[in-house]
Order: structure tokens, then C-alpha cells, then sequence
């Protein structure tokens, strides 16, 4: 399909203007935009024209089709296996790399890595840092692996629910760190966006606190750690009065003035 008519079409159909059309095209193509700018007559291969319908059409995520997530400036692999890393977490991992480095910790796991953004930031910063992470979710896990590779850090991966997966270990680490799933269920099932994301990255139960709930199970466990945690700006109160259970809670901003992470301290 000639590029004109493409971009005649998806103005039409998705009620978008010509820039952001050649926007998109630009980044799925990986070329730069100017190249459409020469040439009126330039033919777009199916395959482009495809992704350019599901991302218009059918609100596809971008994320999905350039397989490519940019997060605190490294380049991550993303597929459907995994949540697209938001902007909010890149303040949870900076928020978190200053608790380090003001707490002198050595020994970190990050629960729910998903793509493995939070693990890999902080090791890629703080390279002294023993990392590890968990998931439940193995097609999960293996694309975390894929980016520590690419990226060029060793982190600890290991699969299974909460921290069952590292309980051998647990003594030694000083900092966990999470962003679970915390979204209500109800909110997914309407969203039309969401509707391509892992649900088991997104659902947190009727409430979206159903994470925090079974964490405090491991309560005991817990105790001597500090714990950071992202949420959402509804749902963070509730949030720090269960994870109360496991120690001092405190409910911090992110960079939109949102109230939406928990740091747990140790009980002194
Ligand atoms: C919101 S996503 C976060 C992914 C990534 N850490 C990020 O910030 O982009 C939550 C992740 O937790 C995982 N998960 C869900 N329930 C879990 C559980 N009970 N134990 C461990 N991981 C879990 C999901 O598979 C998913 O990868």
C-alpha cells in the first residue's frame, strides 16, 4: 500500500493527524521520520501496514509491536508475556537506589520482575548490589533473562509465588522491593487497553489488594527487612494499613505528586 493511502485511510478511520500517523510508522520502522518526508510515493510493506491497523484500530500497545520498552535509559524487550513497564516505576527504582545507597544495603530481591526493569536498573547502578528476583510466571521469567543478557548484568532469577522461591536465601537479603499486581478486577474487564497485558501482571483481586493480603502471610518471615512497594493512588491507604502487619508504614509520592508507594521499616 502506497504511504498516501495509508495515511488518508487511518486519518479517516482513527481520526488522527498525519504527524502522529508518520510518528508511529517512524518508530515501527525503525527509520527516521524524515525518510517519509521525501517521497510521497513510498509503498508500505503489509507487514507495517498491519501493526499500523492493530496499534490504530484495535488499540494494540506500541510496546508490543517494536518489541521495545525504554526504562530509565536502557532498552528493554517486551512481548505479551510481560506488563509494559510505566513511567511510575522508573521512580520506585530511583526512590529505591537512594535507599540503598543511604542504607548501605548489599542484598536485594525484586518480587513480580516481569520484563526485569526494577532488578536490572538497580543492578546496572549499583553494580556492588546482589540481586535477585522472582516471578510466577515462567514465560515472564524468561524474557527478565533475555534483558539481564542483553543488558550485561547476572541477577538471581528464580521462579515461583511471593518469596517462597528464595525462603532458603531470605536471611541474607536486606531490601524487597515490588510492584505487584494491584489493579481491581473490574477496572481490567473494562479497560480496552489492559485487555493485552499478562493478567496475572495486572489483576489484584476485587479490591487490587489482594497481593498485599497474602504477603503479610509471610509476616514472620519479614520482620528485619525493608520493603518498597507500588501501587495505585486509590487504593494506597488500605494498602499500608495491611501491610502494617509487617512492620512501620510509610506512603510516599511519585513524581506526579500521587500517593502510590509503601516503604515497610524494620520494627525497631
Ligand atoms: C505489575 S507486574 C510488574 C512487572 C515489572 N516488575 C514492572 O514493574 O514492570 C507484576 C508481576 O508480578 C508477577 N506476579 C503476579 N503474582 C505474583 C506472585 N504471587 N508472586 C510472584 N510474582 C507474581 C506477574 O507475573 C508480573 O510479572
Amino acid at each position: 500500500m502506497k504511504l498516501i493511502e495509508l495515511i488518508s485511510r487511518l486519518k479517516e478511520e482513527a481520526k488522527v493527524s498525519s504527524f502522529d500517523i508518520l510518528k508511529v510508522l517512524s518508530q515501527i520502522e525503525e527509520k527516521d521520520i524524515s525518510f517519509y518526508l521525501k517521497d510521497n510515493d513510498i509503498e508500505i510493506i503489509t507487514k507495517t501496514v498491519e501493526k499500523m491497523e492493530k496499534y490504530y484500530l484495535e488499540e494494540y500497545p506500541l510496546e508490543y509491536l517494536t518489541n521495545k520498552v525504554s526504562f530509565l535509559g536502557l532498552d528493554f524487550y517486551v512481548d505479551e508475556n510481560v506488563l509494559i513497564p510505566r513511567i511510575e516505576t522508573e521512580d520506585l527504582v530511583l526512590l529505591a537506589i537512594e535507599l540503598i545507597k543511604s542504607k548501605k544495603i548489599n542484598n536485594v530481591l525484586d518480587v513480580g520482575t516481569g520484563s526485569g526493569v526494577i532488578a536490572i536498573t538497580i543492578k546496572k547502578n549499583l553494580p556492588h548490589v546482589n540481586v535477585w528476583a522472582t516471578d510466577i510466571s515462567p514465560s515472564a521469567l524468561e524474557i527478565a533473562k533475555k534483558n539481564a543478557k542483553k543488558i550485561g548484568v547476572f541477577i538471581n532469577f528464580k521462579q515461583g509465588a511471593f518469596i517462597e522461591p528464595i525462603i532458603e536465601d531470605l536471611s541474607k537479603i536486606e531490601l524487597i522491593i515490588s510492584n505487584p499486581p494491584y489493579v481491581e478486577t473490574t477496572y481490567i474487564n473494562k479497560s480496552k487497553q489492559l485487555k493485552y497485558e499478562p493478567r496475572i501482571a495486572l489483576d489484584g483481586g476485587v479490591d487490587g489488594l489482594e497481593f498485599f493480603r497474602k504477603l503479610t502471610l509471610y509476616s514472620d518471615n519479614l520482620k528485619d527487612k525493608t520493603l518498597l512497594f507500588e501501587t495505585n493512588e486509590f487504593n494506597s491507604t488500605q494498602a499500608s494499613k495491611i501491610l502494617s502487619q509487617i512492620g512501620k508504614t510509610k506512603i510516599l509520592q511519585d513524581s506526579f505528586g500521587k500517593e502510590r508507594f509503601i516503604l515497610v521499616s524494620n520494627l525497631d
